[in-house]
């Protein structure tokens, strides 16, 4: 069973699609660091997973706030958007803990960002470009991570 994952998305539809098939292989609780330069995909992608989960509505990016909150029938939803954290250490300030529950995905956008103060993800997920496309690498760092990739 391979820790590695990786797919083209030739357009933005497919990105989101890739988005839903990923929340639905979610079983546990899973948290997800997303990498890739900007406009690479990564909020695209978070869109797809949270309408995957049954989401209906607009999934706008935290980039102000943060963390932007979805409650969803049986998942809660936390996606992350560091790119304007200025010090890790205001995660702790905002209780980041506390997102981090048996309950909940938890999507982080920039992660680099908040070194130090975040939980290690079961999923390292990349957004290459590839011309005007994309292509889309995870890596499972745990074992809910490889089941997560198992069930792709
Ligand atoms: N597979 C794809 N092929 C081509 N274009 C895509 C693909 N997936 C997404 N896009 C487009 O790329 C852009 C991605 O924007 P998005 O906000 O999702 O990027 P991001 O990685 O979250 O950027 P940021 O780091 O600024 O938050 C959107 O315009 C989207 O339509
Ligand atoms: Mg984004």
């Amino acid at each position: 069973m391979s820790n590695l994952f990786k797919e083209n998305l030739v357009d933005a539809e497919q990105t989101v699609l890739f988005g839903q098939r990923l929340s639905n292989a979610c079983e546990f609780a899973t948290c997800i660091y997303l990498h890739g330069d900007l406009g690479a995909g990564k909020t695209t992608l978070t869109r797809g997973f949270i309408q995957g989960l049954g989401h209906v509505g607009n999934v706008k990016s935290p980039t102000y706030t943060l963390v932007e909150p979805y409650e969803l029938a049986t998942w809660q939803v936390y996606h992350f958007d560091l790119y304007r954290l200025s010090d890790p250490e205001e995660l702790e300030f905002m209780g980041i803990r506390d997102y981090f529950s048996e309950t909940s995905h938890c999507l982080v956008e920039w992660p680099e960002k908040g070194v130090g103060f975040l939980p290690k993800p079961d999923l390292d997920l990349t957004l290459n470009y590839v011309g005007e496309k994309r292509e889309v690498l995870l890596q499972a760092n745990t074992e809910n991570g490889l089941r997560v990739l198992n069930k792709l």
